[in-house]
This record gives C-alpha cells, structure tokens and sequence, in this order.
C-alpha cells in the first residue's frame, strides 16, 4: 500500500520559493495501479522522485507498507533508505538507462544481484513473458526502443519489488510500440501484485489502470477508474 498525506513541495530559485506539490493526498492499494498526467512542470517527475527517496518534501506523510514492512519515508535513515530502494523499489524511465557493455540478461540480474533476491526461474518467465528471452545474450544497442524498454521493465520488476514507479516509460516509442509495452508493464505488475505509479502524456496508456488522476495546481485529481 502506498499512502501519501498533506504532501508539500517546493523549490527555491535565486529569487523566490516555488510551490510545486500542494497538500498532496492519495491512498493505492497493495498492487493496484493509478496513472497520473499532467501539463509540462505540473510536478509529476518532482512527486516521483520524493517516492524514490531521491528528495524530500518540506512536509507531509509518505509511507510505503507490504505486509509487515512499513516505510516511513520521510523518517528513514541511509541504510533503511538503500535497503528500499533496493528491495521494495523498481524504476522505469523514458530513456532506458541500461548498461550497454553488458548483456540483455546481466542488466536484468543486476538489482535481483544487489537485493540478494535471486530467483532464476522467476527471471526466466519474466523475460518470456516479456517476450525478450530469445536476446538474453545480446547487448542492448542490438535491441529496438521497444525491444529495450521492456528489458529496463525486466530489470525494475526482477528483485520483485513491492512499487514500480515509471515515468513515461513509452515516452520514445511509437504508438504501436507504447500500447504494447504499457500494457506488459501494467498486466506484469497486476501478476506480481507490485503497485504501479505511471507518469504518462499519453490519455491511451492512462486509460490501462486501475486509477487515472491529474496532477493540477499541486495536487492529485481523479479523473476516472475502471
Ligand atoms: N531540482 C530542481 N530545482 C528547481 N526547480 C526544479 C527542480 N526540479 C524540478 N523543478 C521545477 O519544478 C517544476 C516541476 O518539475 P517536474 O520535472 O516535476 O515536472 P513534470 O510534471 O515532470 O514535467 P514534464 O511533463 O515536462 O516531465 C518545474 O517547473 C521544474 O522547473
Ligand atoms: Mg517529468
């Protein structure tokens, strides 16, 4: 479960204090999924980051639980904030971020290698269910954008993690390309129970969760749900 309360956010320039999330609320059940959109700036990257602990907000509550493990992320120490992001946590971005001197299958071991939570034959049907089996040995620069994303969706759902966060992860793919590997990234975490956060400009892609908010003036707004 992934539960934010009275989220601020701000940031300060040379000259003034930019507000960018404002008393942000949301609740989402333990493998559900909500999608957020949002104009250019509205803050979804700045939210997204808070939830990797790669920032912190000015106030509020951010709190990741599964089963008996409660993250209180604004209260973690280094250690506690390394052990989430390595074992509750998967990324996705809109550049693939992979290591290209390794192979497809290395680049996907790596988080499941620093987890200590290595399940092969889990990985095996990961990498068939997204359809990359057959290029494990290869390197990512012989792959399409397509063909790469979905190894960065095996690499952030391959230590099983407890909350994938993407942000427009089909961002630089086709629409062909963007409807097929949203909705593995979508169907894969409803698989795994992992609670999906996915930052999208695409209405199309929004529409494949279970939750469609907005992000206006600082805050989160439901626009439809399934
Ligand atoms: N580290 C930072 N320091 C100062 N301002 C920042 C910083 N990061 C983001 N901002 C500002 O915060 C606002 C929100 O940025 P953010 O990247 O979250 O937007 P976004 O909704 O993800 O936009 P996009 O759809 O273009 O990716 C922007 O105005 C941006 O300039
Ligand atoms: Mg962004």
């Amino acid at each position: 479960m992934l539960s934010i309360k009275n989220l601020y956010k701000s940031y300060q320039d040379a000259e003034e204090t930019r507000l960018i999330l404002q008393d942000l609320s949301i609740e989402v059940a333990q493998g559900a999924s909500i999608s957020i959109q949002g104009e250019s700036g509205s803050g979804k990257s700045t939210l997204l980051h808070l939830l990797a602990t790669l920032d912190k907000p000015d106030s509020g509550e951010l709190i990741v639980q599964s089963g008996e493990q409660r993250f209180n992320l604004l209260n973690l120490s280094e250690s506690q904030a390394d052990e989430y992001r390595k074992r509750q946590l998967g990324i996705i971005f809109q550049k693939y971020n992979l290591i290209d001197c390794i192979s497809v299958y290395e680049n996907v071991l790596l988080p499941a290698h620093l987890s200590q939570k290595l399940d092969p034959s889990y990985l095996q049907g990961l990498l068939s269910t997204l359809g990359i089996a057959v290029y494990k040995h290869k390197l990512p620069e012989q792959l399409s954008g397509g063909e790469q994303q979905r190894v960065a969706i095996a690499r952030a759902l391959a230590h099983q993690p407890q909350l994938v966060l993407a942000d427009e992860p089909t961002g630089n793919l086709d629409h062909k390309n963007a409807a097929i590997v949203s909705r593995l990234l979508v169907d894969t975490c409803k698989q795994l129970n992992t609670t999906l956060v996915l930052v999208t400009h695409s209405e199309k892609v929004a529409n494949l969760t279970d939750y469609q908010y907005r992000l206006v003036n600082g805050a989160l707004q439901l626009s439809s749900s399934k």
